[in-house]
């Protein structure tokens, strides 16, 4: 961060003395106006409800450009990491800034699939929750147990401890998702295997059973390496503000990131692609391909609350690049598994058309966003509809365990402790106190 050649001065209207504000530039991106002394030099506090123009940090891990449709992490575009490398190799650059030479890389992939298993006492804490809980409250309780497991080891001031957790936790999330989903259909856990890519070992703890060999279908296996890279990090949306925020008190790293994960949960931000595909359902139930029409005037009335799920973005007002690279693996994994004449698939093909056409959403730059394709590839694999916001809650701890990391060794990093405009009542005396 660097002060540019400008500074904002702060006027009022009732002749309070005005205060003069630095303004910092960070590489690309808007400048910032510094207001950390404006409540000691005015004693006013600012009021941005939502953030919509605050920014809580600096950060040198993702950018997003949402009017261009661009998202880099460290730098590099989310096109040429989904299709140059796998999800490990964006887990190396988003943690530690650089992609991994070939030694790094080799290394990488090792320490991770050494600690891919997790301690045998979890699965009778599993047993604790009952068969049909949602997999995202299965989750938020997994990934919070892991502090009881290690939290003597675990010193976030200690740089080396909080690799370790990182670690630990990339290598520890597909085993505790593949758990929740075994849990829930009352099948055996299948213990991780080394052999296979951090992809292929999830499909096969997901969907293998002991009593016979799983072959990693490797279209499958792709599909599924590119929705964690293009689900990895996304700079400082609710779910990675919340693990900041959570991880500013210092508290354990493993119960910072199941805030992050309790966050994700809500329909406004990782629930998106549950409600898309709920919605295709329902469609279908309610005549399928022939009601699309229908549908989408409801979609264009005000008046109906109906919103086609799936489209619009608030930071993208162009298409969601990843949206991009999600429909060219969307239309890999329906022809490898012969689904390119499901209904709902059809359907899902069908509003996508109309969408892209229709004036309506062509003048309100309204595009497919991930959620639309990442949910038809995730049901075409067999991921169960309620366990695809977990599937989201995997690719993204590294970018919360990235994010946090990188808080916690900044140098002006203070716990965080937001203000408030407060319009309760003033003091005032419970009945009988005497003055
Ligand atoms: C994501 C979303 C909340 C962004 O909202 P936003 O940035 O506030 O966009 P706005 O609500 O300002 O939308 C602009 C216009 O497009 C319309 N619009 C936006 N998304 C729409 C959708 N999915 N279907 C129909 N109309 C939509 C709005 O009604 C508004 O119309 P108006 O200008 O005539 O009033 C919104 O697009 C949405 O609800 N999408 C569906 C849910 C979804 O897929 N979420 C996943 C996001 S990753």
């Amino acid at each position: 961060m660097k002060l540019v050649d400008n500074k904002a001065t702060l006027t009022f209207s009732n002749g309070s003395p005005s205060v003069e504000l630095p303004v910092y530039g960070g590489s690309i991106g808007p400048d910032v106006i510094d207001i950390r002394k404006l409540y000691a030099q005015t004693g006013m506090f600012t009021y941005d409800p939502g953030f919509l123009s605050t920014a809580s940090c600096q950060s040198a891990i993702t950018y997003i450009d949402g009017d261009k449709g661009e998202l880099l992490y460290r730098g590099y575009p989310i096109e040429q990491l989904a299709t140059h490398c796998d999800y490990l190799d964006v887990c190396f650059l988003l943690l530690n800034g650089e992609l991994p030479d070939e030694k790094q890389r080799t290394d990488f992939h090792k320490l991770v699939t050494n600690h891919t298993m997790v301690n045998e006492q979890m699965q009778f804490f599993l047993r604790g929750f009952r068969r049909d809980a949602h997999p995202m409250a299965v989750l938020t309780g997994l990934v919070g147990g892991l502090s009881a497991f290690y939290h003597d080891s675990t010193d976030i001031n200690n740089p080396q401890h909080r690799e370790i957790a990182a670690i630990r936790l990339i290598a520890k999330m597909p085993t505790l998702v593949a758990m929740a989903y075994k849990y829930g259909v009352g099948q055996p856990y299948m213990y991780p295997r080394n052999e296979l890519s951090y992809a292929g070992n999830f499909l096969r703890m997901m969907f293998g059973v002991p009593c016979e060999d799983y072959k990693v279908n490797p279209v499958l296996e792709r599909a599924l390496d590119r929705i964690f890279i293009l689900h990895a990090d996304h700079e400082q949306n609710a779910s990675t503000s919340t693990v900041r925020l959570c991880g500013s008190s210092g508290t354990n790293p493993f119960a910072a990131i199941a805030a992050g994960v309790a966050c994700l949960w809500g329909p406004a931000h990782g629930g998106a692609n549950e409600a898309c595909l709920n919605m295709l359902e329902d469609i279908q139930r309610n005549g399928g391909v022939a009601k699309v029409g229908e549908f989408m005037e409801k979609v264009k009335d005000k008046n109906s609350g109906v919103k086609l799920m799936g489209f619009g973005h608030r930071v993208y007002k162009n298409y969601d690049p990843r949206a991009k690279l999600m429909q060219e693996t969307c239309n890999e994994v329906l022809e490898e598994l012969g689904l390119g004449n499901d209904p709902l698939f059809k359907l899902a093909k069908q509003l996508e058309k109309i969408a892209l056409e229709d004036d309506y959403f062509v003048q309100r730059k309204l595009y497919p966003n991930v959620d639309f394709y990442s949910g038809i590839v995730q049901r075409a694999i067999g991921i169960p509809v309620n366990l695809f916001t977990g599937i989201f809650a995997l690719a993204r701890t590294v970018g919360w365990i990235a994010q946090l990391n990188e808080m916690i060794s900044d140098p002006e990093y203070k716990i965080g402790r937001p203000r408030q405009l407060f319009t309760g009542s003033p003091r005032r005396d419970v009945p009988g106190v005497k003055k």
